[in-house]
């Protein structure tokens, strides 16, 4: 069949790991969808920039993003910010593209408006890599969890948060180096506000209220304090208690409706988000009927980013197909099943 026209809007750490993978695994990629995964355009900010280590043909690269979005048939989002993220996004369902997106700041401002353009266009709107990166839990929560009621979501959704915190409980260091060190290893953005003032977080939490509880809360919405009071005395304090400081993010449906908050935490070591070090990121769901559910990985970084980012994109282009969701005939066949004690 026809090739899908796959657009990238973003070529920075994530974009560039999405594109890497989409060349270098085209054939794998192509045996899942059942459909070649063709892209046909890099929407950067700059041009000239080198690019090679990519690996994708430099001819590729524009700058002209809005023309890029029209002759697609996915499209993937990882410039992140407001505009010109949403616009481009509108316009490309538009133009009858499904969107796969990263933008947590853009979906916790104006998810409902963009859930509303993806159902009147018929096109699929994917975005788990906006929330704890590699670790599926937007799709659990949207999919599996359908069927269930969710009574609390509560965990550690920022990475560069939980790395400070962490370096000042295990170093004594103070908050301003922790930030430094964070910085250096590339967590931490030059401008730290969104992460160390709990923006993020914030926006990540509204978008898990918002599926856990089949409702539409907004960053606004919820209460948010950050780590930049956290002092290296408070860390020393929780030391002396046999507990740790960490940023939580909270949604919780209650007898009146819904609370969602993020603020910083003291945790009994014995805890399990108690052992979540460095830039991980942990979330406990608790449902009627399931239970406790916990899930833990790498919620930073291109590549766990990109991770996410590739599974929406296999998703949508599965509904473009019209496959079924089991491995396809031709994908797997040729792989020798080892006998125990072989591998
Ligand atoms: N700044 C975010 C974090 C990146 O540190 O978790 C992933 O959303």
């Amino acid at each position: 069949r026809e090739p899908l026209r796959v657009a990238l809007l973003g070529a920075g750490v994530v974009g560039g790991a999405v594109a890497r993978h989409l060349t270098q695994r085209s054939d794998d990629m192509a045996a899942r969808v059942g459909a070649r995964l063709e892209v046909v355009g890099i929407a950067v900010r700059r041009a000239g920039r080198d690019r090679s280590e990519l690996g994708v043909d430099p001819s590729l690269f524009t700058t002209d993003a809005e023309e890029l979005v029209t002759r697609a048939d996915l499209v993937v989002e990882v410039i992140g910010g407001i505009e010109p993220a949403r616009s481009l996004i509108l316009r490309a369902m538009e133009h009858g593209a499904s969107v796969v997106t990263a933008n947590k700041a853009l979906l916790a401002e104006d998810g409902p408006r963009l859930y509303a353009a993806a159902a009147k266009h018929g096109v699929d709107l994917y975005y788990e890599a906006a929330v704890a990166g590699a670790i599926p839990l937007l799709r659990p929560l949207r999919e599996s969890l359908a069927g269930d009621e969710v009574r609390k979501v509560l965990g550690i959704v920022n990475g560069t948060t939980n790395y400070v915190l962490d370096k000042m409980d295990t170093t004594g260091a103070g908050f301003q180096d922790a930030v430094e060190q964070a910085q250096a290893l590339g967590y931490a953005e030059a401008d730290p506000t969104a992460d160390v003032e709990g923006f993020d977080a914030a926006a990540k939490a509204a978008i898990l209220a918002s599926l856990a509880f089949h409702t539409r809360v907004s960053g606004s919405d919820v209460y948010r304090e950050g780590i930049t009071e956290v002092s290296a005395a408070d860390v020393a304090a929780a030391r002396e208690m046999d507990c740790v400081v960490k940023l939580l993010a909270i949604c919780e449906r209650t007898e009146g409706g819904v609370s969602v908050r993020v603020h910083p935490a003291m945790i009994p070591r014995s805890h399990p988000l108690a052992g979540v070090r460095e830039a991980f990121n942990a979330v406990f769901v608790e449902a009627d009927a399931a239970g406790q559910l916990m899930f833990y990985g790498r919620g930073a970084g291109g590549e766990p980013t990109a991770s996410a980012v590739l599974g929406d994109l296999v998703a949508v282009a599965r509904h473009r197909v019209g496959g079924g969701l089991g491995p396809g005939e031709s994908s797997y066949a040729d792989l020798p099943i080892l006998a125990m004690g072989d591998a």
